[in-house]
Order: C-alpha cells, then sequence, then structure tokens
C-alpha cells in the first residue's frame, strides 16, 4: 500500500510562540479538512514543542493528524552534555526529528558520522526520522550530485535495518535549492528522488514503507506538480510553511494527487 504524500513545514528557527500557535491552528485546519490523504508535520522549535503538543490534544487531535516534529537531537543519550535535547526527550512530545539538514551540516560542522549517530539515537527511541541528504550547487554542475546523495544515505544508514523502513523518510534537499526561491524542477526533483529509491531498494530490498520527499523552495505555486511525480512522496518544505495560507494550499493540492 503506497503512503498518503507527507508534508512537513520546517520553521527553522522562526517564530514567537504566538506565531507558532496560530501556524498549527491552520495546519489542523488544513489537515483536517484534507483528512486521510495527506500526512501533515510540523516542525516548531524546541521551547514551543510541549505546550503546541498539549495544545494539540486539547483540540482533540491525539497528534494522530497533525504531526509534532524536532528540528533536530543530540547525538548522545541523557548525561553531562549542557545544551543538548536527547532523543527520548524529544519521544514525549514529537513524532519525529530531522537529522543531517544541510544548514546542520553547513553551519554547524555535521558530519556523516555525527548524522549516523543522531538518526540511531532517533530509531532506537521509536521515532521517526526523516534523513535529510542533497548536494551543493558545484557538485551538481560537476556531475557528482548522485554519488554525494549515495554516500551520504548510505553512511546515514550504516547499521540501519529493514524492520525500521517504516519509521525512515528520506528528504531530497539540493542545498542550491534551499531559501533560494529556485526549486528543481520537477523533473530533475524526480530523477534523484527515482535514484534515491534505487539506492535504498539495493541496500534493503523492497523499500516501499520508505517515503521520499523532495524539499528546496517547495511552495503552493510548484507543489501538485511536484507531488504528482511518482517518486516524490511528500514535501519538506521551509520558508512557504511559515505563511499560513501557502501551507494550507500545499496542504489541499496534496489531497488530488
Ligand atoms: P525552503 O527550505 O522551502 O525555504 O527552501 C526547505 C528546507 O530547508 O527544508
Amino acid at each position: 500500500m503506497t503512503n498518503p504524500p507527507l508534508l512537513i513545514g520546517n520553521w527553522k528557527s522562526n517564530t514567537t510562540f504566538a506565531e507558532a500557535e496560530s501556524l498549527v491552528d491552520a495546519s489542523i485546519a488544513a489537515k483536517q479538512a484534507a483528512g486521510e490523504a495527506v500526512w501533515v508535520g510540523v516542525t516548531p522549535p524546541f521551547p514551543w514543542l510541549k505546550a503546541l503538543k498539549d495544545k494539540i490534544v486539547s483540540q482533540g487531535d491525539s497528534g494522530d493528524q497533525l504531526w509534532m516534529g524536532a528540528q533536530n537531537c543530540s547525538a548522545t543519550n541523557a548525561g553531562a552534555f549542557t545544551g543538548e535535547v536527547t532523543a527520548s526527550m524529544l519521544a514525549e512530545v514529537a513524532t519525529f526529528v530531522l537529522v543531517g539538514h544541510s544548514e546542520r551540516r553547513a553551519i554547524y560542522g555535521e558530519t556523516d558520522e555525527i548524522v549516523r549517530e543522531k538518526l540511531t539515537r532517533v530509531i532506537e527511541t521509536d521515532l521517526h526520522a526523516v534523513l535529510c541528504v542533497g548536494e551543493v550547487l558545484d557538485q551538481r554542475e560537476s556531475g557528482d550530485a548522485e554519488t554525494v546523495v549515495k554516500n551520504q544515505i548510505l553512511a546515514a544508514l550504516e547499521g540501519f535495518t529493514n524492520d525500521k523502513l517504516h519509521r525512515l523518510v528520506v528528504a531530497y534537499e539540493p542545498v542550491w535549492a534551499i531559501g533560494t526561491g529556485v526549486a528543481a524542477t520537477a523533473d530533475d526533483a524526480e530523477n534523484m528522488c527515482q535514484f534515491i529509491r534505487e539506492v535504498l531498494n539495493e541496500r534493503f530490498g523492497d523499500s516501499s514503507n520508505t517515503i521520499i520527499q523532495y524539499g528546496g523552495s517547495a511552495n503552493e505555486k510548484n507543489a501538485a506538480e511536484l507531488l504528482a511525480k511518482p517518486n516524490i512522496g511528500g514535501l519538506l518544505i521551509g520558508g512557504a510553511s511559515l505563511k499560513p495560507e501557502a501551507f494550507t494550499a500545499m496542504i489541499a493540492a496534496a489531497t488530488s494527487i
């Protein structure tokens, strides 16, 4: 059985608490209108997670409707690690965690090894992991994009076992498309997502339980075209997820795929 499209709003380091509350209200309404045809998640900043989770539950949404996610987690378990937020802390308030976002890799020096540690913590805590991969512009122009993406995936999934595939999402996010307003064409995004499917199938056998998303300047104008592609199973949405009308329109667009 194919999963419904999975749309995730990655809020990054944005929102006041009041803004976060109204974004959650809009996301719940859009998700309820879409029903089971679309899966929707958002990743608020850490300090808002608990209160937003309580708000969702108090509105009668057990969390099955709008999924709460975290943008990052610690590579370690609990202990003397000042400032770190562990996967087991997040498991009390979130359903999934983003791992290896290109901003974490580029700005905070997260290596493939750190990404693998984080992914392992997330999976062993029974959360879902959204593993972000993608090439920079030079790598695309030199024809190395597939090799880069394959290496990122295989490095992050070392030791990963087939029985966990349903808790894995892979988000293809070409770095040159993130926050630039220049999305990959639907064909280029599809080609890489198809390649990722092949990499996963080669590594694990049948990986059809694993959703593959596209991310990078996805918005209300290109969502339908991207989601219509057979290997694009969802979108990871930054800027547009902070605009309630845009995010709502994208969820609505996903219902007609
Ligand atoms: P963008 O961000 O939609 O603003 O390009 C996507 C992301 O970083 O996940």
